[in-house]
């Protein structure tokens, strides 16, 4: 059951004051152990509030979230859940180390020596030699990495990823998903991403689930079944191009409609 995800009948308004803004409606979503699931849709259309509501950041107004077979808040209390947002949002005064830790300090359940599993996860993303750097000393990218073990540091068995790659340039983004693929490859981890990049999508998981304009309803499913490892070379095949189009295809249709 580890990893598991169910989403069921999930709608999201959120209420603010007078205002109402329905986000999600009728979400029906089941991911299994390992899988990775990419969702794509339209600026605004509700991919955050999703992955808040797995996360247990935002309680949904309808429906019901289980994450191995409990309720997110308690996955959440059970440290099933790893979060990286689209900004990395390290702490400006504590250096690598200190802040790839920080989940281990805020949750001091774990035996094993924190700072040796946060090093661990450190040389994962090729960090070693900026421990003692602070966040205003290292790139977009490295920053994001950054981001990215604190978020493994848990060894969560799910990883919710808000366009972690968004505000890279095209070389880094490239590069950063080849890393987060190859990690993820060895790790076995649950993943939901959220990116609204089509071809972020394909190269990176099982399963694309596209939604809707706001209120989002899950509009269509593209299942990329191209063997694993993947790497870049994989952009100049049929099938990789096929998968965008059909994806493409299933979210143009949502704009006429
Ligand atoms: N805390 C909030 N209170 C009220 N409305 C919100 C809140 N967060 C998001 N929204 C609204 O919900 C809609 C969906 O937002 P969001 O989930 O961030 O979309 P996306 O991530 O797909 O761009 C937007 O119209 C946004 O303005
Ligand atoms: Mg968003």
């Amino acid at each position: 059951m580890e990893g598991h995800i169910s989403i069921s009948g999930l709608s999201h308004t959120y209420v603010d004051k007078d205002v109402q803004t329905t986000t999600l409606i009728d979400i029906n979503l089941q991911a299994s152990r390992g899988e990775f699931v990419s969702v794509v849709g339209p600026s605004g259309a509700g991919k955050t509030t999703l992955l808040k509501t797995i996360g247990g950041l935002v309680k949904p107004s309808i429906g019901q979230i289980f994450i191995n077979g409990n309720s997110p808040k308690k996955a959440q209390r059970f440290k099933n859940i790893g979060f990286m947002m689209q900004d990395p949002s390290l702490i400006p005064w504590l250096n690598v180390m200190k802040n790839v830790q920080l989940p281990l300090k805020l949750n001091p359940s774990t035996n094993q020596d924190q700072s040796s599993r946060a090093l661990e996860w450190i040389e994962s993303v090729e960090l070693t030699d900026y421990v003692n750097y602070f966040p205003h000393q290292l790139s977009g990218g490295m920053k994001q990495r950054v981001a990215f073990a604190r978020a493994m540091v848990i060894d969560p068995d799910i990883m919710l990823m808000d366009e972690p790659l968004g505000a890279l340039d095209e070389i880094t983004r490239s590069s950063m998903q080849q890393h987060l693929l190859n990690v993820w490859e060895k790790t076995g981890k649950t993943v939901i991403l959220v990116t609204h990049s089509i071809r972020e999508a394909v190269m990176m998981s099982d399963r694309i689930i596209v939604l809707s304009p706001r209120p989002a309803k899950i509009i269509g499913e593209v299942r990329v079944n191209i063997p694993r490892p993947r790497n870049e070379r994989l952009e100049h095949s049929d099938i990789f191009q096929q998968l965008i189009q059909e994806t493409k295809k299933i979210l143009e249709f949502t704009k006429t409609a």
